[in-house]
């Protein structure tokens, strides 16, 4: 096999991170296309527990190389506090990890740009607030984008900055509209970053050609998608997004590599859905406190891993996954947090919408459309045993396996992977 993708299904927090930790045994290569440190990958290994936001999850195994791909965006000071944390752990982070030169940089004025615009303007799409969507703005506009490699070479920075700060000061101003905003001075801002690149200088590189070589020499790559399929730019529920391609589609463009490299796409989705940030979510369980949703929210310890927001809960959505499993081109499926569903009477799964009184069976990704929608459910027994502890498909209970056996038959995939907790050992094999 030459490449692999892990990609969510839904929207973000899948626990993609313990699918790719556990395939990373046998690969050389972990990558990740798009996005920055949004995204949180949780990994637990007994009773050792990593966070990474913005480097690949493979980090933690020092064999393979973990790539930061030209498709993210790179807030340098973060990259640094979790290569330090991770050094402190014990984990070796030196010719391990190469950052693509392309890769656009995060500054701060991005994310004071975006606070203003999430702040100021009522069209807030509560974002993690990470300077993302300002980062990609400024890249796709041409004009005010930095990459990585230009660290590298201070008179050029500081020419740019000195040309990109005061024009950004200006915005920001307009942008907040009498708020009180901070500005910045383009000096300070070039001699912080140059104290970066000094520390991240051995590890910016042109990552396709290495990814590139590394295929020739039949090395085998997996490829991290971070969020979900349905807050993919183009894709997902628009403008309720992110600002990169979640979608496996993201990795030619933010990896360099060909799709025709892929030879196995992972869909991984919760036995159940959850959403943070705004947008709509048809199969939300707003059923306040002592509701069914709150109780997914506390045995899933559904709290977002970047921000700590308390992540919307609802039912699983098979015409949402449906529509992410035919874009994403996924060839297997893992259900994630089986066991956060046990002790439920009853179990329901969105088979449909009803819009304007019709029944509808595909997904409308448009969010102005998606906010009428109203699930149309089928239901299934639960069961009450504590899952966690199971091991192998006979350790599961009649009820449990149906309702995986339903989850397969709806997206018509295979399911492969059952998990019942965080812990390698807490993966079912099916
Ligand atoms: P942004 O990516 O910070 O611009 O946020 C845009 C939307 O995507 C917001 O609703 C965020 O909550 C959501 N989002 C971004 N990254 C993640 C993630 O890794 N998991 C779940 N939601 C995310």
């Amino acid at each position: 096999m030459s490449a692999t993708c892990v990609v969510g299904l839904q929207w973000g927090d899948e626990a993609k991170g313990k699918i790719v930790d556990l395939l990373s045994d046998k690969a050389d290569f972990v990558v990740r296309y798009n996005g920055g440190a949004n995204a949180g990958h949780t990994i637990v290994w007994g009773d050792r527990t990593f966070k990474v936001s913005l480097l690949p999850t493979g980090i933690l195994k020092p064999h393979l190389r973990s790539v930061i791909g030209n498709g993210l965006v790179v807030y340098p000071p973060r990259l640094l506090e979790e290569i330090s944390q991770l050094r402190q752990a014990g984990i070796k982070v030196g010719d391990n990890l190469a950052v693509s030169d392309h890769a656009h940089v995060i500054f701060p004025y991005h994310m004071e740009e975006e606070r203003a615009v999430e702040q100021g303007s009522g069209a807030a799409i509560g974002t993690t607030g990470r300077g993302i969507g300002p980062c990609y703005q400024d890249k796709v506009g041409r004009t005010g984008g930095i990459r990585m490699g230009e660290l590298l070479y201070p008179e050029h920075l500081r020419e740019r900055l000195k040309a990109l700060v005061p024009r950004k000061n200006r915005i920001i101003a307009a942008l907040a509209n009498g708020a009180e905003m901070k500005t910045f001075d383009a000096d300070r801002i070039c001699d912080e970053y140059l104290g970066y690149a000094e520390q991240l200088r051995p590890h910016i590189t042109d990552t396709t050609r290495i990814l590139q070589q590394g295929l020739k020499a039949g090395k085998h790559i997996i490829f991290e998608a971070a969020q979900g399929s349905l807050l993919d730019i183009d894709h997902g529920t628009y403008p309720y997004v992110t600002s990169s391609n979640s979608l496996p589609g993201g990795i030619w463009n933010g990896a360099g590599i060909p799709s025709r490299h892929l030879d196995k796409i992972i869909g991984v989705v919760k036995a159940y859905t959850t959403r943070v940030g705004r947008g709509p979510f048809p199969t939300e369980l707003d059923d306040g406190p002592g509701g069914i949703g709150e109780r997914i929210r506390k045995v899933g310890r559904e709290y977002g891993t970047v921000t700590g927001r308390p992540r919307r809960c609802g039912w699983f959505d098979a015409v949402a996954v449906q529509y992410t499993s035919a874009l994403a081109g996924v060839d297997e499926i893992t259900v994630m947090l089986l066991d956060v569903l046990s002790g439920h009477k009853q179990l329901s799964i969105c088979i449909a919408y009803e819009l304007d009184g019709k029944r509808i069976e595909e997904f409308p990704s448009d969010s102005f459309l998606l906010e009428r929608c109203k699930p149309i459910y089928e239901t299934m027994p639960g069961w009450d045993v504590d899952l966690t502890k199971a091991r192998k498909k006979s350790d599961l209970p009649a009820q449990a396996l149906k309702y995986v056996e339903r989850i397969s038959e709806l997206l018509g995939l295979r399911v492969s992977i059952a998990s019942v907790g965080p812990d390698r050992e807490q993966t079912i094999h099916l």
